[in-house]
């Protein structure tokens, strides 16, 4: 269900950062670039590997830290692209903004990373996988 939910997010953020890439393209203005980028790797890259490492070793999957991950990673995923987004087209005075994301999204990664420690795959699961 994580896995699952986090591969769907995932795939919906590409698509929302390719049309923004197609719009940056058509208008000419690239002021959107950094922003574009942050949603597709850490919107669809890490989430789309993240639900890749939960489908591939469900026990870790099932624990309450990694729901907690999850959100953090999705909310992140989205917070830090808006906020760069908004320094670029409106200004400094929103650096907040990418501050306070970029910090959930280094959050959401440790988290992620003490799973992936702590967890690992079973031998079972790593040859399935
Ligand atoms: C329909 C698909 C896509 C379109 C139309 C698109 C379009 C663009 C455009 C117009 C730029 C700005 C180029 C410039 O500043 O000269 C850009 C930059 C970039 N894109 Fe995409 N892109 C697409 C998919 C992706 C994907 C899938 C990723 C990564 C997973 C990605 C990562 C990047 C990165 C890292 C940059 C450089 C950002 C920067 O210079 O600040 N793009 N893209």
């Amino acid at each position: 269900m994580l896995a699952r939910n986090l591969l769907r997010v995932s795939v919906v953020l590409i698509l929302i950062g390719m049309a923004a890439g197609i719009g940056m393209g058509v208008a000419q203005d690239f002021r959107l670039a950094p922003a574009h980028a942050h949603l597709n790797l850490l919107g669809f890259v890490a989430l789309f590997l993240a639900g890749l490492y939960y489908n591939a070793a469900p026990h870790a999957a099932a624990t309450t830290v990694a729901t907690i991950h999850a959100w953090i990673a999705v909310i992140g995923a989205i917070v830090f692209p808006i906020g760069i987004g908004v320094v670029a087209i409106k200004g400094e005075q929103f650096v907040v903004l990418p501050i306070v994301g970029s910090l959930i999204v280094f959050v959401g990664m440790a988290l992620f990373a003490w799973i992936v420690f702590r967890n690992g795959l079973s031998k079972a699961e790593a040859q399935r996988a």
